[in-house]
């Protein structure tokens, strides 16, 4: 007989060594339960502190989930004692709760209910067996035993459980924590990109405003002194209303970069490069920095794309290159914007005649916070946030060559899946 036992548990320990599933494994303990001590059943319960129940999680014969307060049955009366019982002949026991019988339609004649017990000494749940199939329906001794060894594995692998689910947890948890972080920072990025952006508009306004107030002065001091020219007076309005126009225009563009949502839509690439432009051309020529072009006018190119956003990126670079053109003070300082299409790919470089980027930072110019500015020049934020616009929302690549001049910024843009 031991034989045959001995055959039986190195088979189901050989089938539990070959599976890494926590849910294989109680399976094949109940299955090597029932085997071993000839029942007909074998129930896993596991408890859960939030209810106060248990829990069938594992069962011959039962595929809803089972609960049973702990206060209930000889499941609940094994777990609160965390004692062993077993029962010949349930209907003689007082603890036997007849409702669970019910529900599943099962008729319980005998039980073994073992508490399941961890490595602090703590009840997990219980393992039970129900009606016994041979040996005059009776328990033996030996079965006891032979429950016991294989309870001892169930705890086991209970703890596993508990621990992966914890891991499970921890990571869920840690995922959900570098989430929050990446929006935050895409967030910072974007308000110091906006800074950069107000300074730009703010230069930009400067011009128009001062032509505006100028005029409308002149005219009303004329008007004081008596000596304001009628026939004059269209021409001035109209320069007003022209100047007026340009500054209405720019805040258009500029509604862009505060729009929260992200709207993608058709828009022309070369409309969109000449919008930026005209965003740091004031700035750039204060700067006496000279600003080439060369785009093919022709090249009608539509994508779709979140407006506004390429001109960042554009902006971005063009506000780069003017601080080091400025802060190496270079003779003739120049920015060139090309664009170009090469097979499947829109190219746009930024090039710049003030020496490039030293290569032992150019691995890193586009994380978050990479700044060789001082504190109150820099964020470190503006090449990050070019680098997430055109990997993650144009599905392109964007990339530092230094040149003999200087640094010269590519932009891949596909035209495969971004073409309208
Ligand atoms: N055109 C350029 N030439 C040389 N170095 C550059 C150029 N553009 C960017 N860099 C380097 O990349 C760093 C990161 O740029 P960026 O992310 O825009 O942050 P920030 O401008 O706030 O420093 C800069 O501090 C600078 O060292
Ligand atoms: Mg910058």
């Amino acid at each position: 007989m031991y034989d045959n036992k001995i055959t039986v548990i190195f088979k189901y320990l050989t089938q539990l060594k070959q599976t890494i599933s926590l849910e294989n494994k109680f399976h094949i303990l109940i299955n090597m339960a029932k085997e071993l001590i000839e029942v007909d059943r074998c129930t896993i319960w596991r408890y859960d502190a939030t209810t106060e129940e248990l829990v069938a999680k594992f069962a011959h014969g039962i595929d809803d989930k089972l609960r049973v307060p702990i206060s209930e049955g000889i499941v609940g009366h094994s777990f609160c004692t965390k004692r062993t019982i077993i029962l010949e002949d349930v209907h003689a026991c007082n603890h036997f709760d007849t409702h669970i019988d019910c529900i599943t339609g099962y008729e319980t004649k005998n039980i073994i209910s073992i508490p399941i017990i961890n490595s602090k000494n703590e009840v997990m749940g219980v393992f039970q067996a129900l009606n016994k199939q041979s040996q005059n329906h009776k328990f033996h001794e030996d079965d006891i035993k032979l429950l016991d060894l294989v309870v001892l594995y169930v705890g086991e692998v209970f703890e596993s459980t508990i621990l992966y689910e914890n891991l499970e947890e921890k990571v869920a948890q840690e995922i959900q924590k570098n989430k929050q972080k990446d929006e935050l920072l895409y967030e910072q990025a974007k308000n110091a990109a906006l800074g950069d952006m107000i300074g730009n508009i703010a230069h930009q306004w400067r011009q128009p405003l001062s032509a505006i107030s100028l005029m409308a002065s002149s005219i009303e001091l004329e008007k004081e002194m008596g000596i304001l020219n009628v026939e004059e007076l269209p021409k001035k309005m109209k320069s007003i209303i022209h100047q007026s126009q340009y500054l209405s225009n720019t805040i258009n563009t500029f509604r862009d970069f505060v729009k929260n949502e992200k709207v993608y839509k058709e828009v022309d690439i070369i409309d969109e490069i000449h919008q930026a432009i005209q965003i740091i051309k004031t700035v750039l020529d204060d700067c006496n920095i000279a600003l080439y072009k060369n785009i093919d006018e022709n090249l009608k190119i539509n994508l779709n794309m979140v407006s506004g956003e390429l001109q960042q990126v554009i902006i971005n670079i063009v506000n780069n290159a003017r601080d080091i053109l400025i802060e190496q003070n270079i003779e003739n300082p120049w920015i060139k914007i090309y664009l170009e299409k090469k097979s499947d790919n829109l190219i746009i470089s930024i090039e710049d005649n003030g020496g490039g980027a030293p290569e032992h930072i150019k691995s890193r110019i586009f994380e978050p916070y990479f700044t060789t500015k001082h504190q109150s020049q820099g964020t470190g934020l503006g090449l990050h946030i070019c680098y997430r616009i055109v990997t993650e929302s144009l599905h392109g690549k964007i990339y530092l060559n230094n040149t003999l001049n200087g640094a010269n910024f590519i932009i891949e843009l596909p035209l495969e899946n971004n073409l309208v």
